[in-house]
């Protein structure tokens, strides 16, 4: 062996080195900034996107894992409450438990209750009460609480762990308390774990009746779909369900889809309507049929029909052909059989137009909400991950507004796969989709499907303040990190995402 070749190859071995070296450099920084701490407030994870507003304390928000220390005169979320006095005009107590559930027909499923069932109870109200829950919480191991779904209750009762609220631990209890100002078909669910405890079952309807009850005198149907491990359910019974209907009644359905999947639900042997969609009436819903209507997971839609004064049946249909299915009719009466459900009605142009009450042309602040895929870390590991603006979780925008500012928000998809947006605290419209305007009726929506490729304009009024999650609400995505934040200027939130009430809110 000569000793150039010695030193030919060890030139190799320092040149190998180098690279080396040039190339774990970059992917250990990578890796090191994707690291998530045991303990972190949402206040000083990722950025602050401004939208063209002005500079305020959360622009600053970025300071390490604490964030800013509050302002003198900022709120805490803490103080952002529903009514403290006053005596409820509906008061329930939810008493969460670890269960088998027993499906009302018969099944037995490892999961969560309340009050001993799954979904928990029917929450009703009357426009206006005052809305008392309780939540108990006796055996859900590392805590859970209770969110509301479409409800734009002040900040404070929004019930999400490690934002609005610690989770509720084993032996706990949590008092939230909203008024009910907006008439319309919600749910609940816990938000502490949620990809897990939804889909376990830990999940309830809320009505709010108008205050006007002439409003509505149909016969209502409450429909909340859900699939525990691979049983498919509406109403917490499998297969199809009947429910005795006379002739020529008309009839509302409360279509609520708390999977994590989009739903198309089709009435088949009726025309039907569309009346309402995340709890906001369509103005002027023409006919429907042969086509469907696609519910976010997450989403609602309230489906109008008359049974057919020959005294044959109506079939709700909640999916494809094999899916759970509604039978409305008079008792003993036959059913058309299941179909292949037609496409969804395309909500941009269905119904008619009508004014918005503010002028989205007249913004304060636009945001982008750009959803991808890339390789990198999430917490430290590797792989192909949903992006935000290009930048992977931690690093997700924080949206700053001021109350009273008119939002725009871009929200497009180009991950290859779909994604349902939800927003909490807000109704959003729906102004345009890749780049045709909105048609029909006001399209309000507290969740969104945003197909790959597909490119959304909506906008809201930012009359809520708090710190508001913005997430996927498939929900085994925002537990992926497809998770960003709303925050007005001026509060700020004491909890945190982690520490000892072990927060974990997707
Ligand atoms: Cu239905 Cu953030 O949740
Ligand atoms: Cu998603």
């Amino acid at each position: 062996m000569s000793r150039s070749w010695n030193r030919r190859r060890s030139d190799r071995v320092v040149i190998g080195l180098l690279a080396a070296v040039a190339l774990l450099v970059p992917v250990g920084w990578l890796w090191a900034s994707s690291l998530v701490p045991d303990s972190y407030s949402v206040m000083g994870m990722g950025h602050a996107e401004l939208g063209g507003g002005p500079e305020g304390g959360h622009s600053a928000h970025a300071l390490g894992w604490d964030g800013p220390p509050p302002n003198p005169g900022d709120v805490a979320v803490t103080e952002l409450t529903g009514p403290r006095r006053g005596s409820p005009d509906v008061d329930v107590t939810l008493v969460a438990r670890r269960e088998t559930v027993t499906l009302t027909t018969g099944e037995t499923v490892e999961g969560f209750a309340l009050n001993g069932s799954s979904p928990g109870p029917l929450i009703r109200a009357r426009q206006g009460d005052l809305v008392q829950v309780t939540l108990v919480n006796e055996s859900v191991e590392g805590g859970t609480t209770l969110h509301w779904h479409g409800v734009d209750v002040p900040n404070a009762e929004d019930g999400v762990a490690g934002v609005t609220q610690d989770a509720v631990p084993p032996g706990g209890r949590h008092v939230y308390r909203f008024l009910a100002e907006d008439p319309g078909t919600y749910w609940y669910h816990s938000h502490q774990v949620s990809h897990e405890q939804v889909r376990g079952g830990l999940y309830g309807v809320l009505v709010v009746d108008p205050a006007d009850v002439s409003a509505h005198d149909e016969v209502e149907v409450v429909a909340p779909v859900h699939t525990y491990g691979s049983l498919p359910t509406v109403a917490g019974a499998t297969g199809e369900s009947r429910i005795d209907v006379e002739p020529g009644t008309p009839v509302r359905v409360r279509v609520v889809n708390t999977d994590d999947g989009p739903l198309r639900t089709q009435p088949v042997g009726s025309p039907y309507r569309v009346l309402a969609v995340d709890g906001r009436d369509l103005v002027d819903p023409g006919p429907v049929t042969d086509a469907s209507v696609q519910i976010p997971a997450g989403g609602r839609a309230d489906l109008g029909l008359v049974t057919p004064p020959d005294g044959s049946a109506v079939r709700v249909q909640l999916g494809g052909e094999a899916a759970p299915s509604l039978v409305l009719g008079p008792r003993g009466a036959t059913a058309p059989p299941a179909v292949t459900v037609g496409p969804p009605v395309d909500l941009l142009s269905y119904g008619a137009p009508a004014l918005l009450g503010f002028d989205p042309e007249a913004a304060d602040r636009s945001f982008e909400y750009s959803i991808g895929r890339r390789p990198g870390f999430v917490d430290g590991r590797p792989g192909l991950h949903w992006s935000i603006n290009g930048r992977l979780f931690p690093d997700v925008p924080m949206y700053v507004v001021d109350e009273g500012d008119v939002v725009r928000m871009t929200v497009e998809n180009h991950s290859g796969e779909l994604h349902p947006m939800h927003l909490h605290g807000h109704h959003a419209a729906v102004l345009a989709r890749n780049g045709v305007p909105a048609s029909g009726s006001p399209w309000w929506v507290d969740t969104l499907d945003v197909a790959s490729g597909d490119s959304y304009e909506i906008a809201f009024v930012a009359d809520n303040p708090g710190i508001w999650s913005d997430h996927c609400h498939k929900l085994p995505h925002a537990a992926e990190g497809l998770v960003a934040h709303l925050a007005y200027e001026g509060v700020h939130t004491p909890f945190r995402i982690g520490g000892a009430a072990g927060n974990e809110p997707e």
